[in-house]
């Protein structure tokens, strides 16, 4: 069945995987993204396939300008039943360098900016009787990783919030599941690989027990699974560790 999918962090990465994985399975895709051109350039491409899609630039750390971005998706496209919330950014600052200010932006838009997607998309799953969220953690969440006190904590927030919502939403059709990854080779990998912060994609994984950084695809695949009619309707409140194998 054809759902109106709403996919935030969409213009790259793990969120431009899943966008290209929910218009092949025939949704219509809302990629929202600070990066207004790239949001652009990337429902160009899913739309030159024939499917329906649109772009909204949206900062998900300012909530009236997520409320406008779901008005505009439902006015275009209709109710959303399906979201995922991959925008993110990360962090790398030893730890007693962390102002507030810093703390505050990383909060903001990882946590933050997950919560307030969810509450912009929740009435319409309400009044449909049916929906998906699935939001994107970390496994950084599950074991710590050095100088990453606020990314990790922002995306251990979006775990306590993503089995909260669960079980406030679990008798209204509605599932809510986070999926946690490891190393994804995306741009973000890239960049912290390029600043040094990171030991860099190529060393790190012949590390991971399955040989391979993962893939948007990798990750796009779990979305898929938890989004889907069936295998979707039973699971909720849980995380999906998509790593490899990888807890260090
Ligand atoms: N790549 C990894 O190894 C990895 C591992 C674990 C978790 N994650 C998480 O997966 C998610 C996607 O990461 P990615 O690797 O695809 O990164 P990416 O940088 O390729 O994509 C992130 C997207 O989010 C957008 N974005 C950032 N801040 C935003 C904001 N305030 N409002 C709207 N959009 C915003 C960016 O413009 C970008 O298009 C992030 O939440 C990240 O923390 C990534």
């Amino acid at each position: 069945m054809s759902r109106v999918a709403v996919v935030t962090g969409g213009a790259s990465g793990i969120g431009l995987g899943v966008a290209r994985r929910f218009v092949a399975e025939g949704h219509a895709v809302a990629v929202l993204d600070r990066n207004g051109g790239g949001a652009k350039q990337a429902a160009d491409e899913l739309a030159s396939s024939g499917a329906t899609a649109m772009a909204v630039e949206v900062d998900v750390s300012d909530w009236p300008s997520v409320r406008d971005a779901f008005a505009a998706v439902r006015a275009q496209l209709g109710p959303v039943t399906i979201l995922v919330t991959s925008a993110g950014v990360e962090a790398f600052d030893p730890l007693l360098e962390i102002t507030p200010e810093r703390w505050a932006q990383i909060i903001a838009v990882n946590l933050t900016g997950t919560f307030a997607c969810c509450q912009a998309a929740i009435p319409d799953m309400i009044e449909a009787g049916w929906g998906r969220i699935v939001t994107i953690s970390s496994q950084s969440a599950q074991s710590g990783a050095p100088n990453m006190a606020h990314y990790s904590a922002s995306k251990g927030g979006v775990i306590g919030l993503t089995k909260s919502l669960a079980v406030d939403l679990a008798r209204k059709g509605i599932t809510v599941n986070t999926i946690a990854p490891s190393i994804v080779d995306t741009p973000m990998a890239r960049a912290a690989t390029e600043s040094g912060n990171f030991p860099g994609i190529e060393v790190i994984a012949p590390l991971v027990p399955l040989g391979r950084a993962g893939t948007p695809d990798d990750i796009a695949a779990a979305c898929s699974y938890l989004c889907s009619e069936e295998s979707g309707s039973y699971i909720t409140g849980q995380l999906l560790a998509v790593n490899g194998g990888m807890y260090i």
